[in-house]
């Protein structure tokens, strides 16, 4: 009886998974082609009222729910209408960048880790699981990924995004987009040149077009060649309008020349000011209510100061996405138990795991081996804290949270006596065999609307480490926070530091896979750690009128030769890699041809890792300044001891175009290019060849 019971057990489970798989697939597979949604389109706006239309261009929150989300609403979605008889489905709008903001969701890490694991595959599956979970609850907007430029590491929402550097924040973004949208819509944000926090609604950006076209704008591009079903205007001005209301950004830009098929979203409530130019300049919808679109722009279509087939077009793009992602049964096959279960939470320690970075490791003091040790101390706040970033809009509820002194204590067992100290005690410091000192920012710090006002730690954070480092032999930092952190006084003094960023609901326990060996960290730092404040660009947080220039991070870094604490690209691993034989196919290209290049990377360690292989190309002989070099292609490689893996990596010549503001277009010049190749973007650890493009 109870063989047949239990062979019967795990006949039912495969049949259930096997029917639940099928009803996706059917659903996937159900998926309209373009042409059906585009008939489909056609037919519905045929049958549409003007009230209908302007209706489907807001949505229809009143503004006092927006009060509400400055104060950690997540319980609700953000609306916008249905019209049942011709079969329109109402938008269900939910943040964010580290998960769905509505009830016991999936917490995971800050983009900003995500950026440093360099690892696309993993933000895909991030994003495919964010995507079941909005779908899952009903939603089907899910207003991420951020992907805004870090321009300065006292931005407030620099945790959201995943770094400096376009083309790393471009590959992450598509990446989360494609995972996203195998279930509900995306949505790029927020476009553009959003930079800063405290003057974030009034700011006026100004920069020339070349700094906007390969600065602040390639990684938007390429989600919208991704697909991405929407993109969110930005509350800051552009070139003296609101960025969705400035109709070169808005329509010249995203519609005209890249094709963007999707909808313009306005940021929330101010992000809109004036219907008509919202409307001419190239915005969709107005969120959360229609203060300028929706029923507002009646009179204005009616006086025909907004033509009819403007709406016609803005009604388009959002009747195409709902028809595009939100079939009949929307929600059928989509299992609640899966928001927050099992395999998504173990995907957030695999995320915390791979975005940590190892900073530094002196006499390997990581990993601690806890059958050679008695006593760990832990020090600090942080190390008993919930720390998941932000209470702002990209705020996530999770059913629970690991702190650090959790994991270490999960994972240490009652093999090793853990010792927890949350002030400073030196004789704890001095007894134990090591001593972790947890330290960094929290939503208090920094977040939306809010602005850091220092790159250093707490002075008391500064004093912990100084006196927890003075008395034990063998002293580890573990910093959380969403950007760089200036480090140069106290670097020293600690053996080793671990950058944790904010690392999810699962934190605690990736820590402890980290600091007891079980995961050999692979981050790489996705954004420069400066030596001081000077190095950097003016913030320009305060000002009316922020003029960006062409150049900030590791470009400015490299071209001022300036020295940072840590470079762009750098982390430590437990093992060692070697780069050798680095090979170019061809010594000449075409402007349309591409080069690929093949380079050895050999793990000279005893530990197995994952080592992202960074791609940099420098220019030499060209008509206008440009960087010294700039990243286009890297891939993470996972290796054995002692194996060596060849990896190739591809540039496409149109991708080393420059914006030639004179012909307004961009140029592909006829000169040397030097492809750099290694772990991080410092010069010394470099190997390079180089190749000419000429003709077509
Ligand atoms: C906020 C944020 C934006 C968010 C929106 C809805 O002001 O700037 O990122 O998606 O409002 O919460």
């Amino acid at each position: 009886m109870n063989k047949r019971k239990t062979a019967a057990y795990p006949f039912a489970a495969v049949f259930a998974l096997f029917m639940a798989g099928s009803i996706i697939y059917a659903l996937e597979s159900a998926r309209p082609t373009d042409a059906q949604i585009e008939q489909r389109v056609k037919d519905t706006l045929a049958k549409m009222t003007l009230d209908e239309k302007l209706a489907q261009t807001a949505g229809k929150e009143p503004a006092y729910k927006y009060a509400r989300m400055l104060t950690n609403m997540g319980d609700e979605t953000w609306d916008g209408p249905e019209i049942k008889k011709l079969n329109v489905p109402a938008f269900y709008m939910i943040d964010g960048p580290r998960g769905v903001g509505l009830q016991k969701t999936t917490a995971f890490t800050v983009g900003m880790s995500r950026g440093a694991s360099w690892d696309k595959d993993l933000e895909y599956r991030i994003g495919e699981a964010m995507g079941y979970e909005t779908r899952a609850l009903g939603a089907n907007v899910l207003l991420e990924p951020c992907i805004n430029i870090l321009r300065h590491p006292l931005w407030g929402r620099a945790q959201e995004t995943y770094g400096e550097d376009p083309y790393l924040l471009g590959v992450m973004g598509v990446a989360n987009i494609q995972g996203v949208q195998k279930h509900a819509m995306a949505c790029a944000k927020h476009y553009a040149a959003n930079n800063t926090e405290d003057n974030r609604m009034s700011v006026d950006v100004q920069m020339d077009e070349r700094t906007l076209r390969e600065i602040y704008l390639p990684h938007f591009k390429m989600t919208v060649d991704a697909g991405v079903a929407s993109v969110m205007s930005s509350y800051n001005l552009f070139r003296g309008d609101k960025a969705g209301q400035n109709k070169h950004l808005s329509t010249e830009i995203l519609k005209d020349e890249w094709g963007f098929k999707g909808f313009v979203v306005s940021d929330w409530v101010t992000a809109t000011t004036d219907g008509i130019r919202a409307a001419n300049g190239g915005m969709d919808v107005e969120m959360p209510e229609g203060t300028h679109l929706g029923m507002s722009l009646k009179k204005t279509i009616e006086e025909g100061k907004v033509p009819m087939s403007r709406l016609d077009d803005m009604v388009a793009r959002i009747l195409r996405e709902k028809f595009r992602f939100i079939p009949d049964n929307y929600t059928a096959g989509y299992d609640k138990k899966k928001v927050a279960g099992s395999e998504h939470t173990a995907l957030a320690r695999e995320a915390a795991q791979k975005g940590s970075v190892l900073l530094k490791n002196d006499n390997n003091a990581l990993p601690i081996d806890k059958t050679k040790v008695k006593t760990i101390a832990v020090f600090g706040k942080l190390a008993n804290t919930k720390n998941i970033g932000d209470m702002g809009s990209s705020d996530v509820h999770p059913p629970y949270v690991i702190k650090p002194l959790e994991g270490i204590r999960n994972k240490a067992g009652g093999s090793v006596n853990i010792n927890y100290v949350e002030g400073m005690d030196p004789a704890a410091a001095k007894s134990a065999d090591a001593s972790i000192v947890f330290v960094g920012l929290t939503w208090k710090d920094e977040g939306e609307g809010n602005d850091r006002n220092s790159l250093d730690l707490h002075k008391e954070d500064i004093d912990l480490i100084n006196a927890a480092c003075e008395a034990s032999s063998r002293c580890i930092v573990v910093i959380e926070a969403g950007s760089a952190i200036l480090m140069d006084s106290w670097k020293d003094k600690p053996e080793a530091i671990l950058m944790a960023w904010y690392p999810g609901m699962e934190g605690g326990n990736a820590l402890a896979d980290i600091i007891f060996g079980d995961v050999n960290p692979s981050g790489k730092l996705p954004i420069t750690f400066p030596k001081s404040a000077d190095q950097l660009p003016p913030f320009m947080n305060k000002d009316k009128e922020a003029k960006m220039d062409y150049y900030h991070g590791y470009r400015l870094f490299d071209k001022k030769g300036l020295e940072s604490t840590y470079p762009f690209g750098y982390g430590l691993s437990y093992t060692t890699y070697k780069y050798s034989n680095l090979k170019l196919d061809k010594k000449s290209i075409g402007k349309s041809g591409k080069i690929t290049a093949s380079v050895d990377v050999t793990n000279t360690g005893k530990v197995a890792g994952e080592e992202v292989v960074q791609l940099y190309v420098g220019y030499k002989g060209s008509k206008v300044d440009r960087p010294v070099k700039d990243l286009k292609a890297f891939a993470k490689v996972a290796l054995k001891p002692g194996e060596t893996r060849t990896v190739t990596l591809e540039v496409k010549a149109e991708n080393l175009a420059y914006w030639d503001k004179d012909k307004n277009g961009w140029v592909v010049e006829e000169i040397d290019y030097i492809v750099f190749v290694g772990p991080s973007s410092a010069q010394k650890d470099l190997i390079s060849d180089s190749f000419k493009i000429s003709g077509q």
